[in-house]
């Protein structure tokens, strides 16, 4: 008999993919579909629910296609861009409003409300979060406040909210299930850190109804059952949990201290906490790592919400470059910066800085300033980015001894080897950079029993890893540090 296969989908912010994992972590096969972004207004961004929904079964048909059917994959893992928004009409099935995406600003002035009203305090120690438009519950609010359908369906009792893999676990199921798992339910807002299930003060604070919010449910088991007419054959779902979550387990960040960065859409720094629960002094999340039979393990987290899309952005919007893989070259063709520096706010500041109104700001442009200044500037940012959050990290008591990497951006070896050298420390890359879809498979394969524990899955799935030792002198790094410390005291 053929070795039945696991089927991960990975529903990124800007695409959608499938990818088959046999138990031994190789990949089988990976299909793929952009998500149309939308930007309504300044500040807004949206993505169609049903276009999540469709791209995404589309790319799950091709890969039960290439593993022979669906009656051969064992598990599905799901893991999704984390607190995007979807409403929909839990009778119908079908979304009431254009999906409000993480990086979203529009409640920016509900936050800055509640926050005036006193209340960031207690939310930050109960939810390990803060009052900003990230999380999920000022977006769920201002649905239910704006959008009539959704606010009918509320009254009506139709109403269904959810993140991103509550919504696909829905659509799987033929509408069986109305499930979220402790890692995304930990970015709502809604849940505290040591809460069983939604919290009452805090579904009354942000206006909330209970009836239309999803079970909680662990990371790893029998989660729920796609629908039989759906991939030709039901299979079970094991494992479910938010990208960046999933990338810590696929780094194999499972003992304390043990930390990762991922450089997506955005870059997200998690550092695994253990049991305890993870309080900041200094601005950082403290969320679900993981949940596995109702016990969790918590992380630390710095969130940067621009990375991957300020490339994008150059490519796309200003055109210097043509596709991500020129801006390596374009770094090395000059010495240095030249003066430029780029703080890449265009979606506000997160982590450790938490200024949603912050905009991007270029600085020390001269005529004789070139699109590779301006490119290795951008590259630069990550390593500044990240360096700011070890600072915080540190701060916390959570010091790093080295950083694990991955993330579509970290095929740049110029700019890995920056990050190596301005925090000073090795940095760690594995050969295969999908470690998003890895932990998903990882949890669908501790889900379903074919692997017994996370640990005994890491040894079985994971391969190699390359190592960048810090080569910057300590003089340099001082120089490039003020500078960008400049640059962002302008924000
Ligand atoms: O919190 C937002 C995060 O989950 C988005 O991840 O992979 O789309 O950058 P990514």
């Amino acid at each position: 008999m053929t070795q039945k296969l696991i089927l991960v989908l990975d529903e990124g912010t800007t695409s959608t993919r499938a990818m088959l994992f046999d138990r031994a972590g190789t990949v089988q096969g990976v299909a793929q579909r952009d998500l149309t972004q939308h930007y309504p207004a300044a500040g807004w961004v949206e993505h169609d629910a049903n276009e999540i929904w469709t791209r995404t079964l589309a790319c799950a048909l091709d890969m039960a296609g290439q593993a022979g059917g669906a009656r051969n994959i064992a598990s599905i893992g799901i893991t999704n861009q984390r607190e995007t928004v979807v409403a929909w009409d839990r009778l119908s099935g079908e979304p009431l409003a254009p999906a409000i995406v993480w990086q979203d600003r529009r409640t920016g002035e509900a936050c800055a409300a509640l926050k005036a009203a006193g209340h960031e305090a207690a939310v930050q120690a109960k939810t390990g979060l803060l009052l900003d438009p990230y999380f999920s519950a000022t977006k769920m609010r201002w649905l239910i406040d704006n959008v009539p359908a959704v606010a009918d369906a509320a009254r009506e009792g139709r109403l269904a909210l959810g993140t991103v893999e509550s919504w696909l676990v829905f659509k799987l199921t033929g509408g069986q299930a109305h499930i979220t798992d402790a890692t995304n339910a930990s970015r709502t807002l809604l849940l505290a850190l040591d809460g069983a299930d939604w919290d009452e003060e805090l579904l009354a604070l942000f206006g909330v109804p209970r009836a239309c919010l999803p079970a909680l449910c662990d990371n790893a088991g029998a989660l729920a059952t796609t629908a039989p007419h759906l991939l030709g054959a039901p299979v079970p779902i094991c494992g479910m949990a938010g990208d960046q979550q999933a990338a810590t387990i696929g780094q194999a960040c499972l003992s304390p201290g043990e930390t990762k960065a991922t450089y997506g859409t955005g870059a997200f720094v998690l550092a695994n906490m253990g049991h305890t629960v993870p309080r900041s002094a200094h601005r950082l999340l403290g969320t679900v790592l993981w949940q596995l039979g109702g016990q969790r393990t918590y992380a630390l987290e710095g969130s940067v919400f621009v990375a991957g899309s300020l490339i994008k952005w150059l490519r796309d919007s200003l055109g210097v470059i043509s596709s991500a893989a020129e801006t390596e070259a374009l770094a090395r063709s000059v010495p240095d910066n030249g003066g430029v520096a780029l703080v890449p706010a265009h979606s506000g500041l997160g982590a450790p800085h938490w200024q949603p109104d912050a905009r991007g700001l270029i600085t020390g442009l001269t005529l004789g300033s070139t699109k590779a200044h301006l490119v290795r500037a951008g590259l630069e940012a990550m390593a500044h980015q990240t360096a700011d959050l070890a600072a915080a990290f540190a701060a916390d008591g959570a010091q790093w001894s080295c950083l694990k990497v991955d993330g579509g951006m970290v095929a740049n070896d110029w700019m890995v080897q920056d990050i190596a050298d301005i925090l000073d420390l090795p940095v760690i890359r594995p050969a295969l950079a999908e470690t998003t879809a890895l932990g998903a498979a990882m949890l669908a394969a501790v889900g379903a029993g074919i692997h017994a524990s996370l640990p005994d899955a890491a040894a079985a799935m994971r391969g190699e890893a390359e190592r960048f030792m810090p080569q910057m002198d300590g003089g340099t790094r001082a120089a490039r540090n003020a500078h960008w410390r400049a640059a962002l005291s302008r924000i």
